[in-house]
């Protein structure tokens, strides 16, 4: 099943390193993330999970819930893990789901047969609180993802789902943002009564409006 921008994130059931999830009642009101590893004891996906669980702080500071997927098993997760908190420095702190009859890889469409029969991509899904897929990206297993990058989306995703603003190449949480292009002079006169810079009638950058 192809999973794109503005449908509802499918539910699932699913063993994880955390117990039983039900998806969505799992996610509560927060944003979360879903993203696949191909493979349980592998190099990239071990700097990979070391990694999320460092900046897990930084998830949970955005109300955004993590949780990870490969098509091994829950018992694989938990003996990997040992190594990553051995090697990575901070152990997992969010769950695996263990996938090995591949039932949510299917539903979200992970396994990319071209690149590998059986193994996931690596995919990262941003779910809303409102349970709609704001963003997708997929990685082949060669290249690790930037996770600082997935922040960066969060605070992007999150400022322009309460101000009617977009935001530039590169933004980061603090830098002007543009107005939205659906927004009128005269709308934006209201919503942005600070004021703001034409650059072009349809380029206007302002400060961030919640900073
Ligand atoms: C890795 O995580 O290093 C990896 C996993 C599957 C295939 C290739 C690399």
């Amino acid at each position: 099943m192809t999973v794109r921008l503005g449908d509802t994130a499918p539910d699932f059931t699913a063993p994880t390193t955390e117990g039983e999830v039900h998806f969505h009642e799992w996610l509560g009101d927060s944003w979360g993330v879903l993203f696949s590893h191909p493979k349980d004891f592998t190099p990239v996906c071990t700097t990979e999970l070391g990694y999320v669980a460092r900046i897990k702080p930084e998830f949970d500071k955005r109300n955004v819930k993590v949780i990870g997927l490969s098509v091994d098993d829950v018992e694989s997760h938990l003996k990997w893990e040992g190594d990553i908190g051995e090697t990575q420095g901070t152990p997992v702190n969010f769950p695996m789901i263990g996938d090995p009859d591949r039932k949510v890889a299917d539903l979200y469409d992970m396994i990319h047969p071209n690149a590998n029969d059986t193994l996931t991509v690596r995919s990262v899904f941003i779910i809303g609180p409102d349970k709609k897929v704001k963003l997708t990206l997929t990685y082949p297993a060669s290249t690790g993802r930037n996770f600082d990058e997935i922040l960066r989306v969060i605070d992007s995703l999150q400022l322009t789902a309460g101000y009617k603003v977009a935001t530039p190449a590169n933004w980061r949480d603090g830098d002007d943002v543009i107005i939205g292009s659906a927004v009128t002079d005269d709308e934006a006169k209201q919503l942005f009564p600070q004021g703001w810079k034409t650059v072009k009638p349809y380029l206007r950058v302002l400060p961030q409006p919640n900073k």
